[in-house]
């Protein structure tokens, strides 16, 4: 099985009698989304998506990434928040944290537009020098301040490196088919442009080509991941607690939310996941965290972090559970060697393979939070690859979407993120917020 739920770490925590309880809750949420009559209902394209997408589309992405790679040293993707966070997720889940520096025969990948730092953007505008360059800048609604503003920059440093017409062959634009800045600016210039379906809301568009371009260009094989989300999609369509182990997961959260576990905590042991848990982070709190409530989505990387917040979780305020992933196969394999004079004292786990340690670590720390009063939810995963990607990315997504209907709200929307938009553009003088911007300055 490429994912299980282990629950035995929650039998201190989670009763028969709270699954009984919160199981109408958990119909009426799968009946909701089933049938597309909740909150958010014009963005569920999702649901489909590992079945139901665009297949002139998708050769299209695959053609686009075998150019780029052909044409390219650097290959930067521009875009902020779901508009970045899957493509990069998936290549360092697939391929690991470096693979920039390893040998290989594909671009490096950096991704920039998702901060507005000039000087990490001046950092890779240096890195550049001397490399041919490839761009996808991403996003649906085309208007987004951050990756507008690298993509002005990087547009102008390929039109000055290439000339006009040599950079459109260099730059590659996904956004809406036909709305927004971003398009009108594809079709004047003449980018190949690629499409954002209008029913898939950005944190839930690694599916689309919002991820696939760059998921394509790193060498990971897309039709494998799509295979993997399509064989989620099927493993999860049953409303049965006891069969599905994404709605047991959606309604865990619940009940342990309902015990004053207002915070879950994404672990991994594998520094490659750090960025799948920031794709969770946004996923789970961008989609559950309004109408004060929501659990807050928080992320470590053990053992590291064992040496940090360790100590906070099993001690600490006792506010949070842990959501561990536990991956059954190392995609490498060292194994620690024998000391003759065993100096470091080392040798009673001379001959094991390091994964072997790190997954007995595993087992000693959710004993030990357990035993603190931290909740363990453990998803064992077989290893890391594209197939088990995409299956991760469907079962969260899934999981997501029961879950915030469970709790009631719109998991599908994002109205808070435009508050801090508004004062921005109004303290930098942008027109039409002149009024906001006069009421701000008495306030700074
Ligand atoms: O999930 C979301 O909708 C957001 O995080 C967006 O992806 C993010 O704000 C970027 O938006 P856009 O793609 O329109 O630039």
């Amino acid at each position: 099985m490429t994912l299980k739920l282990i629950d035995k770490y929650l039998s201190k925590f989670v009763n028969e009698s709270d699954y009984e309880r919160i199981l109408p809750s958990l119909e009426q949420a799968h009946k909701t989304l089933t049938k597309r009559s909740g909150k958010g209902s014009d963005f569920l394209g999702w649901i489909d998506l590992p079945v139901n997408y665009d297949r002139e589309e998708f050769e299209k992405i695959k053609k686009a990434a075998i150019k780029i790679q052909n044409s390219c040293d650097i290959f930067i993707v521009i875009g902020i928040g779901g508009s970045y966070l899957g493509a990069r997720a998936a290549i360092e889940f697939c391929k690991g944290q470096r693979y920039n520096s390893v040998r290989k025969n594909t671009p490096e990948i950096y991704f920039s537009g998702n901060d507005i730092s000039s000087s990490n953007l001046a950092e890779l505008l240096e890195m550049c020098e001397g490399k041919d360059v490839c761009i996808n800048v991403i996003s649906k609604s085309g208007t987004t301040t951050e990756p507008a503003i690298a993509f002005r920059i990087f547009r102008d440093m390929l039109n000055k490196k290439y000339g006009r017409e040599e950079a459109k062959n260099r730059i590659f634009v996904t956004t809406d088919k036909c709305r927004g800045k971003l398009k009108e600016l594809a079709d004047a210039e003449g980018y190949e442009t690629f499409v954002v379906p209008d029913d898939v809301g950005g944190r839930f568009s690694v599916l689309t080509p919002v991820g696939l371009l760059p998921i394509a260009v790193s060498g990971i094989n897309i039709d494998e991941l799509m295979k993997g989300s399509a064989d989620a999609r099927e493993r999860y369509a049953i409303c049965d607690i006891n069969k599905n182990d994404c709605y047991k997961y959606a309604a865990i959260r619940n009940i342990l939310l309902a015990k004053g576990k207002a915070v879950e905590i994404f672990v991994s042991y594998e520094n490659a996941l750090n960025m799948t848990a920031e794709w969770w982070k946004q996923l789970y709190g961008e989609s559950e965290g309004k109408e004060g409530k929501g659990l807050f989505p928080a992320s470590v990387s053990f053992t590291t972090d064992l040496h940090s917040m360790g100590q906070f979780i099993q001690q600490g305020s006792r506010v949070m559970f842990e959501t561990v992933i536990d991956i059954l196969n190392s995609q490498r394999e060292v194994v620690i060697p024998y000391d003759e004079n065993n100096s470091d004292g080392l040798n009673f786990i001379a001959g094991k393979d390091m994964h072997y340690v790190s997954r007995t670590a595993f087992k000693g720390t959710a004993i030990a939070h357990t035993d603190g009063n931290t909740p363990n939810i453990v998803l064992e995963l077989e290893k890391r690859g594209a197939y088990e990607f995409g299956y991760l990315v469907y079962f969260f997504e899934l999981a997501c979407g029961i879950s915030g209907y469970m709790l009631g709200v719109n998991p599908f929307d994002q109205p808070g993120v435009e508050e801090y938009k508004k004062n921005m553009f109004a303290l930098l003088g942008k027109p039409g917020y002149e009024e906001l911007g006069k009421r701000l300055l008495d306030k700074i």
